[in-house]
C-alpha cells in the first residue's frame, strides 16, 4: 500500500502523471466525497440531495512519499472536480496549520482559486496553470474550482505544519464562492446565492 517513506529520505525524482495526477513513486491518496464535507456548504438541503444521489467525489489529494515530518518538504497534487452544491462551487475542506508555517501552491490545470482567512480578513488569489499562490503563516486556506474542467494544483509545505480542520469549522473562511452570471462571485460568509 502506498505510504510515506521512512527517514532518512534520499534525493528523489517524482513524476506526477499529468492525466491521473498520481505520483510515481506514490505516497497516500485521499479521496473526499460530498459526505466528507458535511456542514461546510451553506445549503444543507442541496448537500443532502447530492449525498443521496451517488455521493460524488469532490476532490482527491495524491501525495508523494516524502513524509510529513519536521524539516522535510512534502508535496501533493489536489484535483477538484467541477460542480456546485446549491450554487456554491465545489471546494476543499480548508484548514489552518497548527504549526503556523507557510505553503506554496502551483496551478497545473483548470481554473480555480485560493481562499485565505486569518480570522479577521479574507483574501482571494485567482489560480490557473503557472500561477503560484503563497499562503503565509497563520492564514487558513481552502481551494475552489470555479471552472467547468477539473482544477488541479501542486502543494509544497513544511512537514511539521499539520492540518487543523476544526479551525475552519469554528471560524469559517470569511467568504463563500458562488456561481454567478459573470462566472463566480465572493460573498461574505453568511451570504447565499
Ligand atoms: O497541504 C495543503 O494545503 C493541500 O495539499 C490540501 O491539504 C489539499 O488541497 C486538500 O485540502 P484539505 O486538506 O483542506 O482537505
Ligand atoms: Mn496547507
Amino acid at each position: 500500500m502506498a505510504d510515506f517513506f521512512p527517514p532518512p529520505v534520499l534525493p528523489l525524482a517524482i513524476r506526477f502523471d499529468p492525466h491521473t495526477a498520481l505520483a510515481e513513486p506514490s505516497g497516500p491518496v485521499v479521496t473526499r466525497r460530498i459526505s466528507d464535507l458535511e456542514g461546510l456548504f451553506a445549503d444543507a438541503a442541496a448537500w443532502e440531495r447530492l449525498r443521496a444521489d451517488g455521493d460524488p467525489v469532490i476532490y482527491s489529494v495524491a501525495s508523494s512519499p516524502v513524509p510529513e515530518l519536521a524539516r522535510e518538504l512534502p508535496q501533493s497534487v489536489t484535483t477538484i472536480h467541477p460542480g456546485d452544491c446549491g450554487g456554491e462551487f465545489f471546494m476543499t475542506k480548508g484548514h489552518q496549520h497548527p504549526d503556523p508555517q507557510g505553503e506554496i501552491y502551483l496551478g497545473l490545470a483548470g481554473k480555480g482559486g485560493l481562499l485565505l482567512f486569518n480570522g479577521e480578513r479574507p483574501d482571494w488569489i485567482d489560480m490557473s496553470p503557472g500561477m503560484i499562490g503563497y499562503i503565509p503563516p497563520g492564514w487558513a486556506h481552502r481551494s475552489v474550482n470555479v471552472g467547468s474542467e477539473p482544477y488541479r494544483f501542486l502543494a509544497v509545505y513544511p512537514g511539521s505544519a499539520g492540518h487543523d480542520y476544526q479551525w475552519v469549522v469554528e471560524h469559517g473562511m470569511g467568504h463563500r464562492i458562488w456561481r454567478s452570471a459573470a462566472g463566480f462571485e465572493l460573498k461574505s460568509f453568511g451570504g447565499s446565492s
